[in-house]
């Protein structure tokens, strides 16, 4: 992997030219995806700024325009009528001030009487490289621009250490007041989340306290990226650890749970019904954020980086890495969240594959089960050698997914088979395929699972169990590759 200095990181994109030929580089790579959100250039990270707003659906990404590194972080915006069909609008904030002068990095966004508000932290740092992590607002002018407020709501407490980011912006009906959740650490490292309140969006702002999560008072170095939603009644807390293994997930260190239970805003209290749940099994998920929406209050829509901190990815060698996930559909199920893929999705659907053994580079996989031992095998090679492994143990009700036998190998150390845990037997799954990714989903919901994958060209065949039914369609491209910068 390429060595980075921090002035090549941090540099400021000063005009589209910069970045033109690495878009038409990047643009010709195989792994290159057709209906997933991805970077223009360069690397993309966490979704931020979910909204849906005057009857389109904004979006946008960490972005660092220069290549697979986490270095000056822009907001690269997308917008979208179905969830599926998106295009390119362009930079939505650029890290053009004193407050963000090393990154505009992660927040959220909320539409309110015919404006889009954008909450988000600039990441400031002095010439010792001292951290200050200040809470910024915008709201998006009648071109379809984010306008900077260019005085933060406020800066970083003293009582925390420097971590303090990715504003969620909430709306609490019986309280009448705006509440802003942000990831923080405190002075003893450990996780935590600090609630400010107010009356109005841009103007006084104070701080509520910390959030008590009851027995989750040590549980991880720092909480990124929380976001708290109501569904059918429950409130459904979202928060990415860091820094503490789980039982299951190898030595990965970066997880995304949540926590079905009670929001108190007097007491600022949530009280979990049970213990933390993986948002998803896989490899590659995290900071995963719900769209503020008022549509439907029974269904969240949430959508998450497809990647992990710390980690790297074979496209990386090509100057760019990452995505984000299909859009889901949240509801509640027997106290779990069900998530399905947006229903616009299936749209997508082209031609039925005819093929026994081979598999389309962009596909959808409906495979109906009986509850028995399954065996389902990836891009293996022609004679069924290698592939991703998938195998359903009905005794122990769990899919396990091993990604060991592929040519490409990326993040090994964190361990290259992980279980998808299952509370009913296994009687579907429904698996989608786009060049570089792979998303399962069990169970029409139950569990879901996301792993980066890069397939050589030899590695384009499947092989199944007798007891799997299985339809294959190929799918349409759905996601604009455009060069729009400005
Ligand atoms: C999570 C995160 C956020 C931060 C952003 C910077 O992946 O570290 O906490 O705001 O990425 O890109």
């Amino acid at each position: 992997m390429r060595e980075w200095t921090l002035e090549e990181r941090y540099r400021i994109l000063q005009s589209e030219d910069e970045i033109r030929d690495l878009h038409e580089k990047i643009k010709k790579s195989v792994y290159r995806q057709t209906y997933h959100v991805q970077p223009v250039t360069g690397l993309s990270n966490d979704p931020n700024g979910f909204v849906y707003h005057d009857g389109w659906w904004h979006l946008f990404y960490q972005w660092c325009p220069w290549g697979a590194v986490h270095g000056l972080k822009y907001w690269y915006h997308v917008i979208s009528k179905d969830l599926v069909h998106w295009k390119n609008v362009g930079v939505g904030l650029k890290p053009d001030s004193f407050y963000d002068n090393k990154g505009a990095y992660s927040g959220s966004a909320i539409s309110l009487k015919n404006e889009l508000y954008f909450f988000y932290t600039g990441n400031h740092r002095d010439d010792d490289w001292t951290r200050t992590a200040y809470t910024c607002a915008g709201k998006l002018d009648d071109g379809g621009r984010i306008q900077k407020y260019p005085e933060p709501l406020f800066g970083p407490r003293e009582d925390y250490s420097d971590h303090q980011r990715d504003p969620k912006i909430v709306f609490n009906k019986e309280k009448n007041k705006y509440f802003l959740f942000i990831g923080a650490q405190t002075l003893l490292k450990k996780g935590s989340v600090l609630i400010y309140e107010s009356d109005t969006l841009l103007h006084g702002w104070s701080f509520a306290g910390q959030l008590h999560v009851q027995g989750f008072e040590d549980f991880g170095f720092m909480w990124e990226c929380p976001d708290i939603v109501n569904i059918s009644g429950k409130d459904v807390l979202i928060f990415s650890p860091q820094g503490l293994k789980l039982p299951g997930r190898g030595a990965n260190t970066n997880h995304n749970v949540y926590l079905i239970g009670t929001m108190d805003y007097d007491t600022l209290t949530f009280t979990p019904d049970t213990g933390y749940q993986h948002l998803d099994h896989g490899f590659d998920f995290y900071a995963a954020q719900e769209a503020y929406q008022t549509e439907d209050p029974d269904r969240a829509i949430l959508i998450a980086w497809m990647g992990l901190p710390d980690n790297h990815y074979p496209t990386g060698q090509e100057e760019w890495e990452g995505s984000l996930t299909l859009p889901r559909e949240l509801r509640i199920r027997d106290g779990k969240l069900i998530q399905t893929p947006v229903a616009a999705i299936s749209e997508l659907r082209d031609k039925k594959i005819e093929s026994e053994t081979v598999l389309p580079d962009t596909c959808e996989l409906l495979l109906t089960l009986d509850g028995s031992d399954m065996d389902l095998k990836l891009f293996t090679k022609e004679d069924g050698r290698g592939g991703v492994v998938i195998h359903y143990d009905s005794n122990r009700k769990v899919c396990s997914i091993d990604r060991s036998g592929m040519e490409l190998r990326f993040n090994e150390t964190l361990g290259e088979i992980l279980d998808m845990p299952l509370s009913n037997p296994l009687t579907s799954l429904r698996i989608f395929i786009d060049k570089s990714s792979l998303e399962i989903f069990a169970n029409d919901g139950e569990a879901a699972f996301t792993s980066h994958v890069y397939p050589t060209a030899s590695e384009h065949y499947y092989t199944k169990s007798n007891n799997a039914v299985l339809e294959i369609w190929s799918l349409m491209a759905s996601v604009r590759d455009d060069f729009v910068i400005e």
